[in-house]
């Protein structure tokens, strides 16, 4: 019998991937030394050489986290695997749920939980808003929720919100507290344990310059006490903490069965992003975002570009211009500049554009070059008709 389909024409030619100066909200360009550790010969998922490396990978997460926390691991598949394993787990049908609203992150937490079977409370404010304790207490008092969810780093606003003393609120109330720090973690200040965060989780593909494709997360002592005396299963087999807890050498049973094949080569390299933020030091790290992002702001003022308040100093939200197209001008960008800006992300999407310099990418040269490009199409992209 011969084959009726042939060989397609385009998998007969080479892989081409322009090189690209990916200054929005992630991915953000990977350093060679990452990409050298992806590049690594490939090991069997459950060789016990993988699994030294999975357990320096919690480490790595337990300081990036500032968690002493057992059960942390990463996840296979970016941040919105993390986000869906935070829920499906600690989250049981028909139990009530509180998702805060300011951007495009709570509401996609809400549809999860939708789709699980939850009882969704929804607090909601413009992109940019942010959440007062009164507010977060007065709501959870009201719809005594199982979880409260709360974005620490927004992306599609550019705000990073406030923390302190919401954990406290949480445990007074007999609710979990799980925080979203995607586009957050390494750029700004999050401490897991002492602001009593019960389910942390993040992205590879943002401050931590690793390629997309795996996801930090942790529960503390309560959040495993709720997620581990369900009277139902999670509905993902994949997400299921009681297999991804025993994958990662969390639930203290003497050997590791297979659940899952990881991600081996994402893991070599999530391990030496997490080794390049353990060298460099959190302090460091958020100290240079915070520094760049400043001289960033100074730049696009100069510009005559606004800015909002809060701001998330990995990822810069500024409003579009009076009287430009936002897609003429990034594609502008992306023309002549080779660089990747972005426009808004669900509510935001028409309101603003937004500029990431994030881990490797967070340098004030970067930031002269985003000016520049800007200032370039500011001056080139023509107004649109009034
Ligand atoms: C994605 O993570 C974004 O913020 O655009």
């Amino acid at each position: 019998s011969s084959v009726t389909i042939p060989p397609p024409a385009c998998m007969l030619r080479p892989l081409e991937v322009p090189l690209r100066y990916l200054f929005g909200p992630g991915p953000s360009n990977v350093p060679p030394r990452i990409l050298a550790a992806g590049s690594r010969p490939i090991i069997g998922h459950l060789h016990p050489e993988m699994y030294e490396i999975m357990n320096d990978i919690k480490k790595g997460i337990q300081y990036a986290f500032q968690t002493e926390n057992n059960m942390t691991i990463a996840m296979s598949g970016s941040g919105h695997a993390a986000m869906e394993c935070a829920v499906f787990n600690t989250v049981e049908p028909g139990e009530s749920v509180l998702i805060a609203i300011n951007g495009i992150w709570g509401e996609r937490v809400a549809e999860i939980a939708e789709r699980m079977g939850a009882n969704v409370q929804r607090m909601v404010k413009t992109p940019g808003g942010y959440f007062t304790n009164t507010e977060i207490e007065q709501a959870i008092k009201k719809h005594k929720p199982v979880l409260f969810f709360l974005t620490h780093g927004e992306s599609s606003a550019g705000l990073c919100h406030p923390v302190d003393g919401i954990g406290d609120i949480c445990r007074k109330h007999d609710c979990l507290f799980l925080v979203d720090t995607v586009a957050s973690l390494g750029a700004a200040p999050i401490f897991m344990d002492k602001q009593n965060i019960d389910i942390l989780y993040s992205g590879s593909q943002k401050a931590l310059n690793a390629p997309p494709g795996t996801a930090p997360i942790s529960f503390n002592d309560r959040a495993c006490h709720k997620m581990f005396n369900r009277k139902t299963k999670p509905v993902s087999y994949l997400f299921d903490m009681t297999h991804l807890s025993n994958y990662w050498g969390c639930d203290g049973k003497p050997a590791r069965v297979y659940h899952h094949t990881g991600p081996v080569s994402g893991f070599f390299a999530l391990r030496e992003s997490l080794a390049i933020l353990a060298e460099r030091g959190l302090e460091e790290s958020w100290k240079k975002h915070k520094e760049v992002a400043a001289y960033l702001y100074r730049g696009l003022e100069d510009l005559g570009l606004k800015l909002f308040d809060l701001r998330l100093p990995s990822v810069t939200t500024i409003a579009i211009p009076e009287g430009y197209d936002w897609r003429e001008m990034l594609t502008y960008i992306m023309k002549h500049h080779h660089m990747e800006m972005t426009g808004g992300l669900g509510p935001s999407i028409g309101m603003v554009m937004r500029i990431g310099l994030m881990g490797y990418n967070c340098e004030k040269t970067n930031a002269d070059m985003a000016l520049h490009a800007l200032a370039d199409a500011l001056k080139n992209c023509k107004k649109s008709k009034p």
